[in-house]
């Protein structure tokens, strides 16, 4: 039997970043996947596929919206759906072959089949086909991630009834198509298909989208996607979906009414749930929470010696990046060392247009809790790049602490809002305040400025707009 000092199961960001460090630290690592590609949900059939089409979507997008105001004259705007899924296709097989050579580089042993933890200390991996075989390791990591959640009342039939997974591949874009849920999975799905051309409805059991993001901006997210054709039903609780002859009609409670809603696909997105089947923590005593999450301390070991939890198995948000650092702080703890996350500082994304990003705590939350908080706002209409761009749609909110003026957390609504997020995140993770980030040189002209602004006039003193 193979022994290693650590086998990873599962191999999504999570794992395979932690595979990645566990043998940058010396330790003789396997990954298993059951999967016959390495990357899990998010390289397969999540972040990665969805961002590669709201790419071309929001291209297509421009070209019959947008490109005749920059003076762009284009006879004819047509859709090949093929060539946009191929390329989407390709960047996936792009990514995933580039993660097989990252094991190989680092000399990291891949076992491709269902692993199965049978005591501690003891995996069984069980290919699609043939015998399963046995390896041993003193520390291993779950890292099996999650699942859509199937309502039985809208069970998931892969044609009509759909899950993300499928909503990514339509051969055609649906004349309706109707989300239930506005997290990011269905605001970002609705967004790509309505860009296509399909006629996009909504439908949200809260009062508001993007729950947990902060409520103003959010607000302005539904303002945008509204303007771009989506039509939203919020406090709407959708409690059953029927399909006959390949036409869904969805039934849902609105305001104490009875509503239904036609469609021809139906792409439930209310949330994932953590994903830990097969890989035997019932069997050795692992202990979950009532949600099914695995339990794990602050060093990631669940109640089982040698057993440890990352990533959407375990709690917290189900991010990429947030199981990414706790597959790294998880082995570099294994190893001895000094791991750690943050998890005061993780930023989240919707990747629509405007894209929404969020980091820290929202002004809703400083008020439902007390914090005594200065809010800082500067709008992209009054930043010169947002505008030579035409990108002038959305707002930076900075909240810091009304006493120490330390930045607590920020919300974008913008183009590019992902990557103008990353330096307000730098600047919490140091512990910096406002007037830290307000004083930085920011180039001109960047749409960056507009986070320097905000930041300016958290203290009252933005330049470009009136402070009052
Ligand atoms: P979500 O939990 O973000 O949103 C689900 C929404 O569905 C909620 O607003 C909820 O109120 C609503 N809902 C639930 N039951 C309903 C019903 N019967 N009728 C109407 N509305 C109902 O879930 P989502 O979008 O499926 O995402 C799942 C997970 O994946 C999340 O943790 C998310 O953060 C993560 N994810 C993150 C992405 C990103 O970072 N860009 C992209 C995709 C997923």
């Amino acid at each position: 039997m193979d022994k290693f000092d650590v086998i990873i199961i599962g191999s999504g960001p999570g794992g395979y970043v932690a595979a990645i460090r566990s043998a940058q630290l010396g330790l003789k690592t396997a990954i298993i996947e059951k999967d016959s590609e390495l990357g899990g949900t998010c390289l397969n059939v999540g972040c990665i596929p969805s961002k590669a089409l709201l790419a071309s979507s929001d291209h297509f997008a421009f070209a019959k919206n947008e490109a005749a105001k920059h003076g762009i004259v284009l006879a004819k705007v047509g859709l090949d759906l093929a060539t946009m899924l191929g390329r989407k296709d390709k960047v996936v097989e792009t990514l995933t072959g580039g993660i097989r050579a990252l094991m190989k580089g680092n000399k990291i042993t891949t076992f491709n089949g269902l692993g199965t933890i049978t005591e501690p200390g003891k995996v069984r991996v069980q290919p699609g086909e043939g015998k399963p075989l046995k390896v041993a390791a003193d520390h291993i990591v779950i890292a099996t991630g999650s699942v859509p959640i199937n309502l039985p009342s809208m069970s998931f039939d892969g044609q009509t009834i759909v899950s993300s997974t499928e909503a990514l591949c339509f051969n055609k874009p649906p004349e309706k198509f109707l989300v239930i849920g506005a997290g990011a999975i269905g605001l970002e799905l609705g967004s790509v298909w309505s860009r296509l051309g399909s006629e996009v409805t909504v439908l949200e059991f809260l009062p508001r989208i993007a729950v947990g993001f902060d409520l103003e901006v959010s607000n302005l997210l539904q303002r945008a996607l509204t303007a771009q054709g989506i039509k939203f039903h919020l406090e709407t609780k959708v409690g059953s979906v029927k399909v006959t002859n390949g036409r869904a009609i969805a039934t849902a409670n609105k305001g104490g009414e009875e509503v239904n809603f036609e469609a021809d696909k139906v792409l439930v997105s209310v949330g994932r749930r953590a994903f830990a089947e097969g890989v035997g923590a019932d069997k050795i005593g692992v202990a979950l929470d009532e949600r099914g999450r695995i339990k794990v301390d602050d060093h990631f070991r669940t109640n089982v010696e040698g057993v440890y939890a990352i990533g959407d198995v375990i709690r917290g948000p189900m991010l990429a990046h947030k199981a990414e650092e706790e597959g790294i702080a998880c082995v570099e703890l294994i190893a001895g060392k000094a791991g750690h996350v943050n998890y005061d500082v993780i930023p989240s994304i919707i990747y629509t247009n405007p894209e929404l990003a969020g980091v820290g705590i929202t002004e809703d939350f400083a008020k439902e809790k007390g914090l005594e908080v200065r809010v800082g706002k500067f709008p992209f209409r009054a930043n010169g790049r947002a505008l030579a761009n035409a990108d002038v749609e959305g707002v930076v909110k900075v909240i810091a602490d009304a006493k120490t003026d330390r930045i607590l957390g920020a919300s974008i609504l913008s183009h590019a809002a992902s990557e103008l997020i990353a330096e307000i995140v730098a600047v919490m993770e140091f512990g910096g305040s406002s007037e830290d980030l307000g004083r930085t040189v920011h180039a001109h002209p960047t749409l960056s400025e507009a986070v320097k602004e905000a930041a300016l006039a958290v203290e009252k003193h933005a330049i470009h707009i009136g402070n009052q």
